[in-house]
């Protein structure tokens, strides 16, 4: 069902890479919402050719962006602006890769190259795409941006290796960075812990599937899945969540406040 949320909104969907991605969804929940939107994502996704389909679908223009340079995030916003013939109201932020994962290198054995490059794409673009933002004046007022994290920020998950350490840095990049663009021009920035979720960066986790059960039955609600994210992440751009800053939201189907539940206590004395 669409409210008309986000009538009159203007965004950047950062991060679709295919139909399992969580921004395929929020870009196409966001157009439902009456929303107008640019796609984004890296040179080499967009070669894959897929969010063709999804631009045609939302009929919105696709530029390209690798997030960790900041003359193709100049460019992006620039080519927005012009696109809109002013600022956006909302961003999502939904990027996130880790070359250690992909190699398969464990935490204790990480290459620091590897980490570094993670990092740059992870958590330090959100600053970038910020501080390109404000430099711009490219937000307006009341704006809302949104980044995708996971909770083994807060708890250890052992193969989700440096990623953690990125999810960590980047929900206080969106507290300390939703601080400045707070005051400056009552932007809001918040970041969203979703439950784990079959897309292509989800299911590079080693053991996912392990994972995604086990967070299923540690769930009173059980896992969200990415309909469910978009449809959260609409909320937030819209104008009923305007005074909700600087905040790591869980979506999460209650895994964060779970001990344990009558679930997994039954398989534990099988
Ligand atoms: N899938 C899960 O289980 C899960 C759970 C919680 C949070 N998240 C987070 O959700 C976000 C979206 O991931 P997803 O699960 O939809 O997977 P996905 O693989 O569909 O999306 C990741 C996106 O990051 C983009 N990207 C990678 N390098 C980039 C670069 N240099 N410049 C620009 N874009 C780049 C990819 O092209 C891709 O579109 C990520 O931040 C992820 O960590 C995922």
């Amino acid at each position: 069902m669409a409210y008309n949320l986000l009538k009159g909104k203007k965004g950047i969907i950062f991060g679709a890479l295919n139909e399992q991605s969580i921004a395929w969804k929020v870009a196409q929940r966001a157009v439902q919402e009456g929303a107008e939107i640019v796609l984004s994502n890296a040179p080499i996704a967009l070669r894959m050719g897929e969010l063709n389909k999804l631009a045609e679908e939302c009929n919105a223009p696709v530029i390209g962006a690798d997030v960790t340079n900041n003359d193709d995030l100049n460019n992006l916003f620039t080519k927005t602006m012009e696109h809109f013939g002013g600022g956006v109201d909302f961003v999502l932020h939904s990027i996130g890769m880790s070359v250690n994962v992909r190699k398969g290198l464990p935490y204790y054995e990480n290459n620091y190259d590897f980490t570094h490059k993670g990092f740059d794409i992870s958590a330090l673009s959100l600053h970038r795409v910020l501080q390109t933002a404000m430099k711009m004046d490219a937000i307006n007022e009341w704006g809302s941006v949104v980044a995708l994290t996971y909770i083994a920020a807060q708890r250890v998950f052992p193969d989700y290796n440096d990623m953690a350490d990125n999810k960590a840095v980047l929900e206080s990049i969106a507290r300390n960075f939703g601080y400045f663009y707070g005051t400056k021009k009552k932007v809001r920035v918040n970041t969203v812990s979703q439950s784990p979720t079959r897309t292509t960066a989800g299911s590079g986790v080693k053991g996912f599937d392990g994972f995604i059960n086990y967070a299923e039955k540690m769930s009173p609600l059980g896992n969200a899945d990415a309909a469910q994210c978009a449809d959260y992440c609409v909320s937030l751009f819209s104008d009923l969540t305007r005074m909700v800053t600087m905040q790591n939201l869980f979506h999460d189907g209650g895994f964060s406040y779970t001990g344990v539940t009558k679930e997994i206590i039954e398989q534990m004395e099988k």
